[in-house]
């Protein structure tokens, strides 16, 4: 199918390579142009795992192209929206970029061609799409939401070896369409109405924040009575009605959905005068786990002024270089609030921004150690786990460090003479062995 999609974002970029690998005609724009040259040359503004290759491989196979804007692909059957939504500072999705390419799309798609949000957008506007084509005259355009599920580290494995395939259409043979557009993908298939699909996306998400907002309260419950927080989550999640996944306790999620879909969730149901309490304290419960490691800090430091703290990890997870809503600027924030120096360690970030400033960040573990009197692992990166904490030792002042990903082994930290805290187990701090 000629498949058009609008913002090469992880979203649009990732479903349009995929879909181009799946036999269709792929044009994927987008209004900035350095993004677009970068993009035909195979080059790719954004670190996804695997990204490079399937992108390079369908350009080679002349399944995929780059455009600036829609009439790059004025033959287009499908148009899918993947631009930003960015929150308003009310929580709400922003959809000036939305409706900014749908009046686009009402002035070039070809006649009964469908249009289709893969943006989460927020419930009820895919039917505002439709009667503001029709307002253009181009009540013959179809629309229907196809929400994305794609993982950031996982994008391409998870668009093309999907849970579940969800079409949320207005008419019958717009599923039909989009039945052909996933055709080779093998997942259980929901076809409802638009309002029922942007529904289940901010649904999911929601409930998965939901789970993990849930267990960081368990392990700061755990703490305090002598729990331990991952055993206490394996025990849940052996119950299938429970399951295990999204049951890690930590410093809370990040990134670029669930901070923004929870916030906006709670906006929409406001507009119907209802208050999602619940998803309200999901939300507080995440802020505030974030700032766990600077109590920890304080507890054992007293004053945080002039103590140098180096953050292992920028980004809101590994596999990816998306430091957005990331816990390490809220922690390099706060301590820096509180007088300490921070520097920062991270695989594949290069700089990150905090009170307006940017800091530089290494990509070598033990130079961003020197000197510190503290660290604290916000990313659990692969290499993080390997490190040789004698050889860290060394370079740190004084040899503390607090786990808030929950992935260092305690004994092995003890064993090297540090000082070692984590989140939701025994003993809020571990003293080091006696040597
Ligand atoms: C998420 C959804 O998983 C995906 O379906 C949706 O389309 C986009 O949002 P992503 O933001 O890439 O994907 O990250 P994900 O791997 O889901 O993790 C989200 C955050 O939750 C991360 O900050 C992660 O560290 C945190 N997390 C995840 C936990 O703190 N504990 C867990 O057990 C799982």
């Amino acid at each position: 199918m000629k498949t058009l999609i609008i913002g090469t974002g992880y979203v649009g970029l990732v479903t349009g390579a995929c879909f181009a690998s799946l036999g269709h005609q792929v044009v994927c724009v987008d209004k900035d142009v350095r993004k677009i040259e970068m993009l035909q040359t195979g080059r790719m503004p954004i670190y996804e795992l695997g990204l490079t290759e399937l992108v390079q491989e369908q350009l080679a196979a002349g399944r995929l192209r780059f455009g600036l804007d829609a009439s790059a692909c004025p033959e287009a059957e499908i148009a899918l929206i993947a631009v930003g939504t960015p929150p308003l500072p009310n929580g709400e999705a922003n959809l000036a970029h939305v409706f900014a390419v749908v009046e686009q799309l009402g002035q070039t798609l070809p006649t009964g061609a469908v249009i289709g949000t893969k943006s989460t957008v927020p419930v009820g506007t895919a039917v505002r799409i439709s009667e503001h084509l029709k307002g253009m005259g181009r009540g013959d355009l179809k629309v229907v939401s196809i929400p994305e599920f794609l993982r950031e580290g996982s994008a391409i494995e998870d668009t093309l070896h999907p849970y579940r395939l969800v079409f949320g259409v207005q008419d019958g043979e717009s599923a039909t369409i989009l039945e052909r557009l996933h055709e080779g993908l093998q997942a259980p298939m929901v076809v409802c109405d638009t309002q029922t699909a942007e529904m289940i996306k901010y649904a999911s998400n929601a409930f998965l924040a939901t789970k993990i907002s849930f267990i960081n309260e368990i392990a700061n419950i755990c703490e305090r009575v002598d729990a331990d927080v991952s055993q206490v989550a394996h025990g849940m999640g052996l119950d299938p009605r429970i399951g295990s996944s999204f049951l890690k306790a930590g410093l809370g999620y990040g990134g670029s959905c669930f901070p923004k879909d929870t916030r906006a969730l709670v906006s929409i149901a406001g507009h119907v005068d209802y208050d999602f309490e619940l998803l309200r304290s999901v939300v507080a419960v995440n802020q505030r786990q974030r700032l766990e490691p600077v109590h920890r800090l304080r507890e054992w430091f007293g004053s945080l002024a002039g103590i140098k703290v180096t953050l292992l990890g920028v980004t809101f997870k590994p596999g990816t270089d998306d430091i957005r809503e990331s816990p390490a600027v809220d922690v390099a924030e706060a301590l820096l609030d509180e007088g300490a120096q921070v520097q920062f360690y991270d695989p594949v970030a290069p700089v990150v921004g905090v009170q307006g400033a940017e800091f530089g960040v290494s990509h070598d573990v033990y130079e961003s150690l020197l000197g510190a009197d503290a660290a604290v692992l916000v990313t659990e990166w692969p290499e993080l786990l390997e490190l040789d904490w004698q050889r860290a030792r060394l370079r740190m002042k004084q040899p503390f460090v607090f786990d808030g990903r929950n992935v260092l082994d305690p004994l092995v930290l003890q064993n090297a003479g540090y000082t070692f805290a984590n989140i939701g187990h025994k003993s809020r701090t571990f003293a080091p062995m006696p040597m």
